[in-house]
């Protein structure tokens, strides 16, 4: 098994391009089932969900190319309603692809999708909002199946403004010919760049930012040819690989507004941040101090998916840093391998209190979940000495060559194969 090795410290320097968004793409790429025609994808990242993604759009019957970043999808051919449970257990992101089946094929059988593991993750809030629009779901131990000829555009409430629900309301939407809103909808920039997505393909789609998204479907979608957006997590991630080591970033092809919170906390800690339209430029001398609180919540609070992130950058500050993590049950794993490091993090249920400390050691850790894998690398990058992170898969899932591009900026890691791992 492939495992990373990571020489620190580092101190960083040079300029680097983000990556597309994971979050943005995986849902356009379930959307373009509405079409019958092609749909061309640029700017996508070559990581591992978004394989996953296509071959489940190979499993369905659609042909697919990703080549240079990027995607050409023609679902032109009849498709099939039924995804395989071992592509849907490969990512989370397969219950994506519900909405548009149902659009498409009025119906889906699929099983409950995989995806890391940070909580139970249900997807109850996408059935209920299927069922409001006129569906009719068979839950079975292996095997949810649904049903829905004759689908009516009307009012959704989100109990919760679950990201995936309000993907999934909008692409079956985006086919129904009539006026629905999603109320108490997502707010994420991915949901925004969603809806002008599904808008180039001939739906009106309006209010994504905001708490009500107003859909009017069409039943003759067009081919379209459009660009993702850039990955904000990607960016908060050579951020904190930066608030780590020190040294100075320029990070291209990015879109500060999209991590806004993030941002705003690093530079209470001291780091100066300089936003650019299309560029930040980032630099770390001194310690960081961290007497700083966070709690994630939905955007635009503070992101679940930059929490790991920011107990990375808590271990090495001067004070004690507060976390909380309201999003997902499961989400400090990384917390064990850090204090292995060196690192002083107290856990009581849901909130990681941080004392910072003024150097970590290297250990050999194993990743359990994509985001809190980048973040022990970034940890990793600042210690001196060798570490190893083992599991690396789970950050191949989406982190675009990783070990290249942060080579390419100042840090030694090298991908071994290792038998015993
Ligand atoms: C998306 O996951 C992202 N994934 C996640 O990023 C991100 O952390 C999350 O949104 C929150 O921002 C993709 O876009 C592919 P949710 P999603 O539905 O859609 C509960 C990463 O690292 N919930 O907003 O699965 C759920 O359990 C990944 O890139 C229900 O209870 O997130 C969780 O506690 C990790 N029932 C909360 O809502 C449902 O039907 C938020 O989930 C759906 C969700």
């Amino acid at each position: 098994m492939e495992v990373m090795k990571i020489y620190g410290p580092t101190r960083f320097s040079g300029s680097v391009d983000v990556q597309g968004s994971k979050n943005a793409v995986l849902p356009m790429i379930a959307a373009a089932v509405i079409n019958a025609g092609v749909t061309v994808l640029r700017n996508c990242p070559d990581i591992s969900d978004v394989h996953d993604a296509l071959d489940i759009l190979k499993t369905i019957g659609c042909d697919v190319s990703f080549t240079g970043g990027v995607v050409r999808i023609d679902s032109s051919a009849p498709i099939s309603s039924y995804i395989p449970e071992c592509a849907m257990r490969r990512i989370r992101a397969s219950f994506i692809f519900t909405g548009a089946l149902l659009a498409r094929c009025k119906e889906f059988t699929v099983s409950q999708p995989g995806g890391c593991n940070i909580g139970l993750r249900p997807v109850d809030i996408h059935l209920e909002a299927f069922k409001k629009l006129g569906a009719n779901i068979c839950i079975s131990a292996s095997e949810i199946t649904c049903k829905g000829a004759s689908l009516a555009p009307c009012d959704i409430t989100l109990r919760f403004p679950s990201v995936g629900a309000t993907e999934n309301v909008m692409i079956l939407a985006s086919s129904l010919k009539g006026t629905t809103r999603i109320i108490n909808a997502a707010r994420e920039p991915e949901i925004e760049d969603l809806q002008y997505m599904l808008t180039s393909m001939g739906a009106k789609v309006s209010g994504a930012g905001s708490s009500v998204i107003v859909i009017n479907g069409t039943d003759s979608p067009v081919n379209l040819d459009y660009t993702v957006m850039p990955d904000r997590v990607d960016t908060a991630t050579y951020l904190t690989a930066l608030a780590c080591g020190g040294g100075s970033l320029t990070i291209n092809k990015s879109n500060a507004k999209h991590l806004l919170s993030y941002i705003n906390i690093l530079k209470k800690c001291g780091m100066d941040i300089e936003l650019h339209d299309d560029c930040i430029k980032a630099c770390k001398s001194g310690r960081l101090h961290g007497n700083v609180s966070v709690t994630t919540t939905p955007y635009p609070g503070f992101a679940t998916d930059m929490q790991s992130l920011l107990m990375s950058v808590l271990c090495l500050t001067d004070g004690i840093g507060l976390i909380k993590e309201n999003i997902f049950e499961n989400r400090f794993c990384l917390a064990d391998t850090l204090i292995r490091m060196g690192a002083d993090i107290r856990i009581y249920r849901r909130t990681a209190s941080v004392r910072g400390v003024r150097a970590l050691k290297p250990v050999c850790g194993c990743v359990c979940d994509l985001r809190s894998g980048a973040a022990l690398a970034a940890a990793m990058m600042s210690a001196e000495g060798i570490s190893e992170l083992t599991n690396i898969h789970y950050i191949d899932r989406g982190y675009e060559d990783f070990a290249g591009k942060y080579q390419s900026i100042g840090a030694k890691i090298e991908r071994i194969e290792r038998i015993d791992a």
